[in-house]
């Protein structure tokens, strides 16, 4: 049983601890339905040490580590401004990840990760939050329309070479 976790900001000196958790959950989440030289051109190319060090110190992304009892289990990425991976317009903030280690899943983690972001976007006025999921993540999906978000594009992501498409799904929050 969960007692305490913590939802900590992860700082530069954390990039290593913020690579293995990152290619742990992703494979964790996607390796099973994807092959393996997709998930490792991948993985190589979005959490080598160089980019995520570029990534914690861009001042419009932030980054928060799930704790509990000394452990990371899980992680969140947010972006404003610039750093988001999709200009949507003045005042929109994107979660580009939230992840929980396997072993965690259910014991609401993910929402208080959520929760964080939420908490994040409402601090900095945001209009609204918005994120793109695989279509055929279904936990996820049922997760973030269990917290209101509601599907409104779609995208083509790439992993690897295999073209994936994402639900775009927001949260109105004025
Ligand atoms: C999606 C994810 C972040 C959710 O986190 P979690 O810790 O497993 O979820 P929580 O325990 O916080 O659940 C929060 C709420 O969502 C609901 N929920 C979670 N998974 C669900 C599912 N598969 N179906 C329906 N509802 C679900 C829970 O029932 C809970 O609601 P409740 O409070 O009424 O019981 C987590 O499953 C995860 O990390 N998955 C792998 C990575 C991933 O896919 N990330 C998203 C990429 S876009």
């Amino acid at each position: 049983m969960i007692k305490i976790v913590s939802i900590v900001p992860v700082s530069v000196n954390d990039v290593e601890k913020l690579q293995a958790i990152s290619r742990v959950t992703f494979l964790q989440t996607f390796a099973a339905h994807n092959n393996e030289a997709d998930m490792e051109a991948y993985i190589n190319s979005s959490f080598s040490i160089d980019k995520l060090r570029d990534e914690l110190n861009n001042s419009k992304s932030e980054f928060y580590f799930a704790h509990d009892a000394g452990m990371i289990v899980g992680y969140l990425k947010i972006n404003t401004g610039e750093a988001q991976t999709e200009q949507k317009g003045i005042n929109t903030f994107e979660i580009e990840r939230i992840y929980v280690d396997s072993a965690y899943l259910g014991k609401k983690i993910g929402q208080l990760l959520l929760n964080k972001a939420i908490n994040l976007a409402t601090e900095k006025r945001t209009a609204y939050v918005w994120l793109g999921v695989w279509e055929e993540n279904r936990r996820a999906l049922a997760f973030y329309k269990k917290n209101g978000f509601i599907p409104f594009d779609k995208h083509i992501f790439k992993l690897g070479n295999d073209e994936q498409t994402d639900i775009m799904m927001k949260l109105e929050l004025n």
